[in-house]
């Protein structure tokens, strides 16, 4: 059953009644620009043909009630619950977008039944597919007309609160993205732009086995890499003579010619402590996080991290250029080297992922990497369209599966 009847039925069999609306949002694939978007720097995801479902009806009780068949226990949480006081995970994330929607509109209470086909703890996005779209529910029950782009930044900030300090990737792409599209996102200033894919290129993603998930152990992982660039931003800064109000980012210093050349001299590790006072920058600055605070003497690669995101950003601008020139060979080649950077210098890659890429490059993608934060989850693959096959195949054979073929496909919406 797809999602969208699965959602309905489910909706049906807990609440007796039928939904007033359904809501359906894509999950995504990162083509690359990865770890990219916390920094300020770009991003080019594509939504993808693998949706959850949400199933809804406004309550006559002031309660979130949600039933999902991906996760249990079912959820009853008061309109004002606080994410932080929140046990279960997925529970989390419904409280989170709760608190975040409470200053646009007095809530009323709701009931959804929820179905997805996106792999969860995957790095396709399953998380932010929830959070827009609960967003994009509330919004329509409530008759907010709240736009996309505004929708986008709430999740991302109920994300945030929910524990990952991530950056707002996710959340646009699905809920802007468009049909047969790459969506290349700035964030400094703001902008989107979609680029179209050349005919005759199919996209692979398989599962290298081991799930990442952001509600749990990749977490912290994540927000060290957080850390440890805005530790590395406020370093260049410094050598560059730069002021920096505010979050340092690497997306404040990206476009001064100096700043790669001196990445060699940041030092290998640093704590936030120490890098602090070397600056001359507040301690919380660089370690206060939405949902807590990162422990400032932990010893972070800084250097490294610097090196990787520096050179993804300048991989995406030329990612662009290969997709706008059809250059299958140059694009594949951007994403090994990408995938190379992760592994060697942002250290978010694992063996089984690395074999995964390997695997699915041998078996005739022009290029492949992992995709999303890292730490387990999914690779993608990008071939020409008839190989698909051979490349889940030798997937499948690497690392067990799942592994199957996405299309770019339109943003979120009202089914
Ligand atoms: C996760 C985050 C995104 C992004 C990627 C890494 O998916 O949610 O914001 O940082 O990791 O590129």
């Amino acid at each position: 059953m797809n999602p969208l009847d699965a959602a309905r039925a489910a909706f049906r069999e807990h609440f007796g009644t039928e939904p007033a609306l359904l809501v359906r949002t894509p999950g995504r694939v990162n083509l690359i620009g990865e770890h990219t978007d916390y920094n300020g720097l770009p991003v080019l995801p594509f939504a993808i043909d693998r949706i959850t479902a949400i199933a809804a009806a406004p309550s006559p009780e002031p309660a979130l009630e949600a039933v999902s068949l991906g996760f249990e226990p079912p959820a009853r949480l008061p309109l004002d619950a606080d994410p932080a006081a929140v046990p279960e995970p997925w529970h989390r994330y419904l409280a989170a977008v709760l608190a975040v929607l409470r200053p646009a509109a007095p809530l009323q209470g709701v009931r959804l039944a929820i179905a997805s086909d996106i792999p969860p703890a995957s790095g396709l996005s399953s998380s932010s597919a929830l959070s827009v779209g609960m967003l994009i529910t509330l919004d329509a029950l409530l008759s907010l007309g709240l736009p996309h782009g505004t929708l986008a930044e709430l999740a991302a900030r109920a994300e945030r609160l929910a524990g990952a300090e991530t950056g707002g990737m996710d959340q646009r792409v699905i809920a802007c993205a468009r049909e047969r599209t790459l969506l290349r996102i700035d964030f400094l200033p703001p902008a989107m732009r979609t680029i179209p894919v050349p005919p005759g290129w199919s996209f692979v993603v398989a599962s290298s086995g081991l799930p990442a998930p952001k509600g749990g152990t990749a977490r912290e992982a994540y927000n060290e890499r957080v850390v440890g660039t805005r530790i590395a931003a406020a370093l260049l800064a410094d050598m560059l003579g730069a002021e920096l109000e505010d979050v340092p980012i690497l997306g404040n210093v990206a476009a001064i010619d100096a700043a790669p050349v001196l990445v060699d001299e940041l030092p290998a590790r640093i704590s936030a402590r120490r890098a602090a006072a070397a600056a001359g920058v507040p301690l919380e600055r660089l370690v206060t996080l939405s949902a807590g605070t990162f422990d400032p003497e932990t010893s972070i690669p800084v250097r490294a991290y610097a090196r990787h995101v520096l050179a993804e950003a300048e991989r995406v601008d030329l990612a662009c250029a290969a997709v706008e020139a059809a250059d299958l060979p140059a694009l594949g080649e951007l994403l090994l080297a990408s995938h190379a950077s992760l592994r060697d210098d942002y250290r978010c890659s694992t063996p089984a992922l690395d074999a995964l890429v390997t695997a699915m490059h041998r078996a005739g993608a022009a290029g492949a990497r992992l995709t999303g934060a890292g730490f387990g989850g999914f690779a993608v693959a990008v071939c020409e369209m008839g190989r698909e096959s051979r490349v889940i195949e030798a997937a499948v054979r690497a690392a067990g599966g799942p592994a199957f073929a996405v299309t770019p496909s339109a943003g979120a919406g009202l089914a």
